[in-house]
């Protein structure tokens, strides 16, 4: 089966990294948010990181441009989907949302699409099984910031069918990602070690262990991580963080994924990372600066 048109479900970090990069590999891509202004948000990010990209002699204007142009934002989730072969979703990580979601697209997208899930977390057995077609369902698990992480985590739920496996396998070595196939267990393989990690730095923090900035410092020089894990939380999101912790926590049925109080209290507060300008660092100035806590 070929893979011509992408639906990518949300316009946000992922969605529209997703969608950047889809494009980019010559496929015509409607990115579906709920709003027009996130709408704007993402096509506008893809656009920056496009003339990033010319500014570096990496592409001529005239290929950027034609990238954007493949790129259409969609208001409607029907008209998103309906002549889609593949929809990929990058909604936020709420296990409820992403149900109600799946159970729409599956009524308004192709017999024949394919339907692929970015969540970090949330179990592809469970999603798939709110469709008719849970052989084509799948984990799509890109990495933040998607133009620039090489890897796709490819889950396979247990319904999932080998020729599924084998298309996302194609779609995602022509996007320009290395791909690893896993069997469906929470958090799949990268973010079960990552997350109990990043909220350690955070239980540290809480308990005064060191400064917000020595922490990322420890650890980016000592363990040469490129950067630190309060940086990395404040890229991925708080509040995504947060979901995947308490996920953890119901699925695993193990105190050790336990979000730290500081993280929920700091998502309940909009503290979100840089999305919403602070996290463990402000970001309203030229450069970030740490948060005391
Ligand atoms: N942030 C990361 O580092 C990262 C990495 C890998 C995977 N993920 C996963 O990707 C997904 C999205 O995360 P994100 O960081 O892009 O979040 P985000 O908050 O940046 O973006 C989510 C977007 O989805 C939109 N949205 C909400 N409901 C929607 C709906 N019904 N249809 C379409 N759009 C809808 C929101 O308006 C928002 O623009 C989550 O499942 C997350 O776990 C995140």
């Amino acid at each position: 089966m070929e893979i011509k048109k992408i639906a990518v479900l949300g316009a946000g970090q992922m969605g529209n990294g997703i969608a950047h990069v889809c494009a980019q590999a010559g496929y015509e891509v409607k990115m579906r948010d709920i709003d027009q202004k996130f709408i704007d948000n993402g096509l506008a990010t893809i656009k920056k990181n496009l003339d990033r990209g010319v500014k570096k002699e990496r592409m001529t204007q005239e290929e950027a441009d034609t990238v954007l142009r493949r790129v259409q934002g969609v208001l409607d989730l029907k008209e998103a989907v309906k002549d889609a072969d593949l929809v990929i979703e990058a909604i936020p990580e709420i296990v409820k949302l992403k149900l109600e979601t799946w159970k729409e697209v599956d009524e308004a997208a192709p017999e024949h699409a394919i339907l692929a899930s970015n969540t970090s977390s949330i179990s592809i057995t469970q999603m798939a099984a709110v469709t008719k077609r849970p052989e084509k369902f799948i984990g799509m698990h890109f990495f933040n910031p998607v133009p620039v992480m090489g890897l796709v985590e490819i889950i396979k739920g247990q319904s999932t069918d080998d020729a599924t496996v084998k298309v996302i396998e194609e779609v995602s070595h022509k996007v320009g990602k290395k791909t690893v196939l896993v069997n469906e267990a929470p958090g799949f393989a990268v973010n079960r070690l990552l997350v109990p990690a990043l909220n350690e730095a955070v239980f540290a923090i809480q308990e005064g262990v060191a400064t917000v900035e020595d922490m990322d410092l420890a650890i980016k020089l000592g363990l040469n991580w490129p950067m630190g894990p309060l940086t990395l939380l404040d890229f991925v999101g708080l509040d995504t963080a947060l979901y995947i912790s308490d996920y953890f926590v119901d699925e695993f049925k193990d105190s050790k994924y336990r979000a730290p109080a500081l993280l929920r209290k700091m998502v309940r507060a909009g503290w979100l990372g840089r999305k919403s300008g602070k996290g463990f660092y402000d970001y309203s100035g030229e450069k970030p600066v740490p948060n005391k806590f």
